[in-house]
């Protein structure tokens, strides 16, 4: 029976996987902070195992290690799935603390877990899954620091790919593009949020040139079901025995990497202002 480690894995796309994979026969520890576990569907399902495990505690860290160590001693897949959505507001006016705050979870998190685990998954020549976001292709106002800390998160994937491809170690992100989760679920105020983290009187003067996040895209973007999501990132980054560096999975999401691969950056940078911008 293979062995997989989740992180964030009591709600949204983490507990989609960790259904996903006990359904086809594997053994899954499933990372959880404060979401209580005895709410996710595969609570108590055999072969679940659910670890208490904050990305930011180096204790909470090395005691799942220890245990998984001690269980099986070894990992065949890690997934670095725990991420937050930062809400620092305007660069210039950012909250600082806040901006940290999201690059611990999204990027010294999954650097400290893949970290800790790298002898476990040498053992089992295994796979880590990097989970960065659709939004590495984006420039967002008011919002950079949740795609800055994925940018670092996909560029860091990428080394660590070549770093442990001579061990047999496979490494690679996955970006999710639209799945239906508690991050998605953003209410009506959250437009109303985003400006509240700028003060006045820039609050005034960027409320002049840009739109925020939900006005300018609406509300009839489509999202996968947490489900469905699974049943992808398991059939195209899971089952074959090699992957590609990065997989982009979301509904109408494919187009984002020829964007780039086609036009310069300002002309790219153009569509972004034009999206978020007051007419
Ligand atoms: N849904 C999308 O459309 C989408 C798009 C792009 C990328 N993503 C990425 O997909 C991943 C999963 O997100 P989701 O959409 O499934 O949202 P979610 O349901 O909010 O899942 C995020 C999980 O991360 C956990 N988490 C946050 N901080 C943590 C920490 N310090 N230590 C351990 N766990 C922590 C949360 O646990 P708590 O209950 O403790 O907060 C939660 O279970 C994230 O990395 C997210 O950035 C999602």
């Amino acid at each position: 029976m293979k062995t997989a480690f989740i992180t964030g894995a009591a709600t949204g796309i983490g507990e989609g996987l960790v259904l996903k994979l006990q359904s086809t026969g594997w053994r899954v520890y499933a990372g959880y902070r404060s979401a209580a576990p005895e709410n996710s569907r595969w609570h108590q399902l055999d072969n679940v195992v659910p670890l208490r495990c904050d990305v930011q505690s180096e204790d909470d860290i090395r005691c799942v290690v220890e245990r998984i160590e001690g269980d099986v001693g070894q990992l065949d897949l890690l997934i670095n799935n725990a991420g937050c959505p930062g809400n620092s507001g305007v660069i210039e006016a950012a909250d600082m603390d806040d901006y940290r705050r999201t690059f611990e979870i999204n990027f010294w998190g999954p650097l400290a877990v893949a970290q800790a685990f790298m002898p476990l998954l040498r053992n089992a020549k295994g796979r880590i899954v990097n989970t960065t976001s659709a939004s590495v292709y984006l420039t967002i106002p008011m919002g950079s620091s949740y795609p800055v800390s994925k940018v670092a998160l996909k560029a860091l994937s990428n080394h660590m790919r070549m770093e442990m491809a001579p061990f047999g170690v496979d490494v690679t992100s996955l970006e999710p593009g639209g799945v239906e989760t508690p991050m998605t679920e953003l209410g009506d105020d959250v437009g109303e949020m985003q400006w509240n983290t700028i003060p006045e009187p820039l609050r005034s003067q960027y409320k002049q040139y840009f739109l925020d996040g939900a006005s300018a895209i609406g509300d009839n973007f489509k999202l996968y079901s947490a489900a469905h999501f699974a049943e992808q990132v398991y059939k195209k980054m899971i089952v074959p025995k090699k992957t590609k560096p990065s997989y982009l999975i979301g509904p109408g999401a494919a187009a984002l990497p020829w964007l780039h691969r086609l036009l310069p950056t300002q002309q790219v940078l153009n569509i972004w202002t034009r999206m978020f911008s007051k007419k």
